[in-house]
């Protein structure tokens, strides 16, 4: 397990989901981003993926990096089908990138020599830890689509052997329109009803990746997106299974995190309480799959 990384607190205090907006703390709206013209802000993997993706058809135009975070940019696209939208990892340092030990436990690695680099952290192990959760989102995602969450639909794929060739990019569809990408709900404003059913959705969506065995790892409103009164779920590549010793530990930490974002909408609940109310809804009817994988 990583050094850096300690079991929250649960809240005990907390009773219940008690929804009440008029309790809505003060919060600082953060103004989005304005669209920059990419010549602009690229540097050389990103022009060199961005042009190998346009060649290979994937995408036509990139129309505005959306946001920078820790370790990946977001860009809107255009492609054959639609808006996209490009998550491209960076470069990863040996330091800087988040502590993947935790959710990296349990998984079996074939190949011992890719496991030694990787734990080596040399060049070679960095951009195969990169690849590795590239592959991992795009897996996720497919699996998650197929089985009728609601997440963003990949968009290339389902072969390992077809979206492979995309790294270090993820593509999806974009939630919201080019002009206005979904706001995540951490920036949303929502009325009382809205806060009630987006605090609904998130339970049900937590709930669907625990019937399929699985656990966020990174549960808040902060990778949940909000449009048209739907609650989206994104950023896969932590996901982790029950195969993880970490398991119950990243599941309880998820509602942790989920109950602590939501207070900005009035949502009072205890962190127990929900994990319950997700295991008890995740042994009830499964949503209708989109698709049979392979
Ligand atoms: N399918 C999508 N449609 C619209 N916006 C999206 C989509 N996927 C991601 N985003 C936007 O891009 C941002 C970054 O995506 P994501 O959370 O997957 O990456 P990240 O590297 O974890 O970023 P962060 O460090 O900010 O959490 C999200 O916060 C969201 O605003
Ligand atoms: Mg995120």
């Amino acid at each position: 397990m990583n050094a850096g990384w300690r079991p929250r607190d649960v809240q005990a205090e907390l009773e219940g989901a008690d929804v009440r907006p008029e309790r809505r703390e003060k919060y600082k709206t953060k103004k989005p981003l304005g669209r920059r013209r990419l010549g602009t802000l690229t540097g050389d993997v990103t022009d060199a993926t961005i042009r190998r993706l346009t060649e290979l058809g994937h995408i036509t135009e990139v129309v505005a990096e959306l946001k920078s975070g820790k370790e990946a940019t977001a860009y809107v696209a255009r492609g054959p089908s639609g808006s996209v939208l490009l998550k491209l990892y960076r470069e990863f340092e040996a330091r800087s990138f988040k502590n993947d030990a935790i959710y990296r436990e349990g998984q079996t690695v074939t190949d011992e020599r890719a496991a030694r680099a990787m734990t080596a952290r040399s060049k070679k192990g960095l951009e195969m830890l990169q690849a590795s959760w590239v592959n991992a989102e795009y897996a996720h995602l497919w699996t998650l689509w197929a089985a009728g969450l609601s997440v963003p639909e990949p968009l290339v794929g389902p072969r390992p052997i077809d979206y492979g060739e995309t790294s270090p990019a993820v593509l999806m569809r974009l939630i919201g329109t080019e002009d206005e990408p979904a706001p995540r709900l951490s920036d949303a404003r929502l009325d009382g009803e809205q806060a009630r059913s987006a605090w609904d959705q998130s339970l049900d969506g937590m709930a669907g990746l625990l019937r399929l065995g699985y656990a966020h790892g990174d549960y808040s409103t902060y990778n949940l997106l909000w449009w048209e009164n739907t609650v989206t779920i994104i950023d896969f590549p932590q996901l982790t299974t029950r195969a993880n010793p970490n398991f119950s530990e990243l599941l309880r930490r998820d509602a942790q995190s989920l109950v602590t974002s939501f207070r900005r909408h009035g949502v009072q609940a205890d962190p127990e309480t929900v994990l319950r109310e997700v295991q008890r809804r995740a042994q009830g009817p499964a949503p209708e799959p989109r698709l049979r994988l392979p």
